[in-house]
């Protein structure tokens, strides 16, 4: 008989602690190559309040142990999303595994509309938001998860208007990752989620943008040591429970982060272009 790894975090039930990170797996892309049916969780790419085209190229950059992207949160919109997207993720994905939407903005009002769009119009398909805080206030250009009051203000804002489970998603592109868990903990939090890339550049000698500076965000193996680091950090500051993420490839990995205390689930992001089974094999490992 196999083993139960089923969690529960904040009354989302997972069937493992398996789950793919936001922007690395697209179910319709993926259904054909790998079982489906086989992770915690799926989070499709950041949804914003109206479609974005994103950046232009290069977006892309292998270095060693990772990759940099500068894809610039390419995405339908909020209505569309529901339209489109939702129903066909509804029918690809078994019902037992929970659809968790990650939500971008630019502004306090940004994330609301989104966050409210995506509550009151999914039918109830959806199981929690995965609030991406990596992105810029258009009005003072501060990133949300790099400035605690700002951070406190957009958790707080939503907290008080959406009633799914919030996960706030905290950049590591700051000097103290534990006050922003504070922040976004004492506005509201339900869990946390971290990290997404790390700001980065290469100067590119490969391809056709060969010549080109590329600045992006950093994600991958190499990126690991770091995230292990911020991770404990705010396991250290706050007392909720955190889906851990950053240059997972295997089940040791996995198996590492979810040693440190308060960690319920784990995501797989960049490994998922090298091999797009890794969640698959990750959750073969941990039975
Ligand atoms: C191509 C690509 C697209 C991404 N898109 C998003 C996104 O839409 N929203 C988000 O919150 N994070 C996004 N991320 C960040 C990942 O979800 C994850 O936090 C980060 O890559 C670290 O995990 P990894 O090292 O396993 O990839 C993206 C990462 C990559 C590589």
């Amino acid at each position: 008989m196999k083993p139960d790894l089923s969690v529960e975090i904040a009354g989302i039930k997972l069937q493992n602690p398996v789950m793919n990170a936001a922007g690395t797996f697209d179910l319709e892309c993926y259904k054909d190559l790998v079982d489906i049916s086989k992770p915690g969780a799926y989070v499709p790419k950041s949804t914003t309040l109206k479609p974005r085209e994103g950046n232009p190229q290069p977006r892309i950059y292998d270095v060693l142990g990772g990759m940099i992207n500068r894809i610039g949160l390419e995405n339908v919109g909020a209505g569309e999303f529901i339209h489109n997207k939702l129903p066909i993720i509804h029918m690809l994905k078994p019902i037992d595994v929970p659809l968790i939407v990650s939500v971008a903005g630019e502004s306090i009002e940004d994330y609301l509309n989104t966050s409210i769009i995506l509550e009151t119009k999914s039918k109830g398909r959806i199981a929690a938001l995965e609030i991406n805080v990596s992105c810029p206030n258009v009005k003072s250009g501060l990133v949300f998860g790099s400035d605690p009051e700002l951070l406190w203000e957009l958790v707080m804002t939503l907290k008080s208007r959406v009633s799914l489970r919030l996960i706030i998603k905290l950049t590591p592109n700051v000097t103290d990752i534990g006050l922003m868990a504070e922040a976004a903990v004492s506005a509201g939090a339900d869990i946390l989620s971290l990290i997404n890339t790390v700001r980065a550049a290469a100067y590119i000698v490969r391809g056709p943008s060969d010549g080109q500076w590329i600045e992006g965000g950093l994600s991958g193996p190499c990126i690991k040591p770091i995230a292990l680091y911020m991770v404990r950090q705010v396991a250290k500051a706050v007392d909720v429970p955190i889906i851990a993420m950053g240059g997972i490839s295997n089940f040791e990995d996995a198996l590492e982060f979810l040693r440190i205390k308060n960690v319920w689930a784990i995501a797989v992001g960049t490994a998922i272009f090298r091999d797009p089974s890794t969640m698959t094999k990750i959750v073969d490992g941990l039975y």
